[in-house]
């Protein structure tokens, strides 16, 4: 069972920050999960809100801003001010550094399309992951199943997953009609008939968001693929 640091390592660090990301890298992450929104430009920057006042000095939604505006923004003194050099970083930024890499670190890049129907927001980002090179250690999800749709339509092969809350009973004809490759569901879900149903039909379950490593055990026995956590550090010492 793999490990992804959720936001990073969102846990000890500022989410979806560049440190966040490079620390859960550090301790030795199988991937990164992160969060895509685009500005008034139409940059594509890391940030899960719709609105920067939760984890910047800022006020707003990220659609009104202008990329270089959004760029001055402190993305780390709301967590702890010892973190006020940190920004929301570009998407282009994380998949450079990640290419820099010298191993393969997964992206789970979440189109974050379920409020805001970002126009155009599927190209751009697949644009982004070949101009990386990136096509083999990206997984593309949404909750906006027409996100998921519309990245099948201009990419039949990079790896794409169906993301949603609770127990649906649907599952296996949404991810068989959308073409999907994984499954990023809640424990529930993976703990259950329906999320069995979906492994056997050869789908991974990469469970979020996992922080209590008290849950490692059953969802092991459930073959779950991977644990998206906050705390990368509590499941990678077990
Ligand atoms: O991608 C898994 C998880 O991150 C989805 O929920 O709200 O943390 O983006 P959220
Ligand atoms: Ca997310």
């Amino acid at each position: 069972m793999g490990i992804y640091g959720h936001r990073g390592f969102s846990g000890c660090y500022p989410e979806n920050t560049m440190i966040a990301f490079e620390e859960a890298e550090s301790i030795g992450v199988d991937g990164i999960e992160l969060d895509v929104q685009m500005t008034k430009d139409g940059e594509l920057v890391v940030i899960h809100d719709e609105k920067v006042d939760r984890t910047t000095n800022g006020a707003g939604y990220v659609k009104d801003f202008y990329y270089n505006q959004i760029r001055l923004l402190d993305a780390g003194s709301w967590f702890d001010p010892k973190f006020s050099n940190q920004i929301i970083p570009s998407l282009s930024e994380v998949l450079a550094w990640v290419k820099g890499l010298d191993r393969k670190l997964t992206v789970n890049i979440e189109l974050k399309t379920d409020r805001i129907d970002y126009i155009n927001i599927e190209k751009k980002v697949l644009s982004k992951v070949y101009e990386y090179q990136l096509n083999d250690q990206v997984i593309i999800s949404s909750f906006n199943q027409n996100s998921l749709k519309r990245v099948r339509e201009l990419d039949p092969f990079i790896q794409t997953a169906l993301l949603f809350i609770g127990v649906p009973a649907n599952v296996l004809e949404e991810a068989r009609i959308l073409r999907v490759n994984g499954i990023h569901c809640e424990a529930q879900f993976a703990l259950s008939i329906e999320g069995q149903k979906m492994r056997e039909n050869g789908y991974p379950l990469r469970v979020y968001t996992v922080n209590d490593p008290s849950y490692v055990n059953a969802l092991k026995k459930a073959r779950v693929s991977i644990i998206m956590t906050d705390f990368p550090n509590r499941f990678l010492s077990l």
